[in-house]
C-alpha cells in the first residue's frame, strides 16, 4: 500500500515557519540541496522546476496534500496551481474556489484512507503544521529537513494534536556541511 510521508522543513525547535508565516531561516543552498532537487524533486513547486531548469521526475510522489494556509501564500503570489506534476488536495472547512487542478477535501481523513487504498506512488504530505495535526494517526514515514536555527515560535511540525506519544522508528540521518540534517523515521508497528 502507498504510504503517506511527511516531508518538511523545520527548525532545530520543532517549527516549520515563524509566526508570520515565513521560511526564509531554513537553508535552501548547500550540500543538501543535492537531495532537495535530486531525490526530493518530486516535492518542488513549479517555479522551483522552471527555475533550475528540471522536469519533476514523478518517481516518488504522485500525490500531495496540503491545509488551505499552506496553498494560500502561493495564491496571494499568483500561483493557483503549485505541484501541477502531482495530484493536488487541499483541506478546507470553507466553500473555496480553486483552480480545477485542485481537490477540496472536508475531511482530510477519510480523503487520505481512500487516497491509500489506490494504486501509485507515495502520498506527499507537505504541510502545514494545522494538517499535520489531523493527520498525524494516518503517517507512515517522516523526513525532516532539521536546519541549524532556533525559532523560539512559530508554526508547530504537528498543530492541535491529540496529547498522546506515537512512537516512530529511526531510520537513518543524513548529515550534510551546509548544516542541515535530513532525518527520516518510519511508524512503529502497532501505534
Ligand atoms: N517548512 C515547510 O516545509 C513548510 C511546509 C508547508 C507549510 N509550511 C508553512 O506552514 C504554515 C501553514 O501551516 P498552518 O498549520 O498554519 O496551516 P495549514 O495546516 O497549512 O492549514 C490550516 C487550514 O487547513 C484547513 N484544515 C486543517 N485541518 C483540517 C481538517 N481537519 N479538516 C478540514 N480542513 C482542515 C483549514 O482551512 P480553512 O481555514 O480554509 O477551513 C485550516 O485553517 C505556512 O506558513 C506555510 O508556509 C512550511
Amino acid at each position: 500500500m502507498r504510504e503517506l510521508v511527511y516531508y518538511v522543513a523545520v527548525s532545530i525547535d520543532g517549527y516549520i515557519a515563524d509566526l508570520d508565516g515565513g521560511f526564509d531561516a531554513f537553508l535552501v543552498e548547500g550540500d543538501h540541496a543535492e537531495v532537495v532537487f535530486g531525490e526530493f524533486a518530486d516535492a518542488l513547486p513549479v517555479q522551483a522546476h522552471e527555475a533550475a531548469g528540471i522536469r519533476p521526475p514523478r518517481t516518488k510522489f504522485d500525490t500531495v496534500l496540503m491545509g488551505w494556509r499552506t496553498l494560500m501564500p502561493g495564491l496571494d503570489a499568483g500561483i493557483t496551481s503549485p505541484y501541477p506534476h502531482l495530484s493536488q488536495y487541499v483541506a478546507t472547512r470553507q466553500p473555496r474556489k480553486v483552480d480545477p487542478a485542485i481537490t477540496l477535501m472536508t475531511d482530510p481523513v477519510a480523503t487520505t484512507r481512500a487516497l491509500k487504498e489506490q494504486d501509485g506512488l507515495d502520498i506527499w504530505l507537505c504541510g502545514g503544521g494545522e494538517l499535520a495535526g489531523t493527520l498525524l494517526p494516518e503517517i507512515d514515514r517522516l523526513v525532516l529537513k532539521r536546519n541549524p536555527v532556533v525559532l523560539g515560535s512559530g508554526v508547530p511540525l504537528f498543530g492541535n494534536a491529540a496529547s498522546r506519544a506515537r512512537p516512530f522508528t529511526h531510520q537513518r540521518s543524513r548529515e550534510f556541511l551546509s548544516g542541515v540534517t535530513i532525518e527520516e523515521y518510519t511508524k512503529s508497528p502497532h501505534t
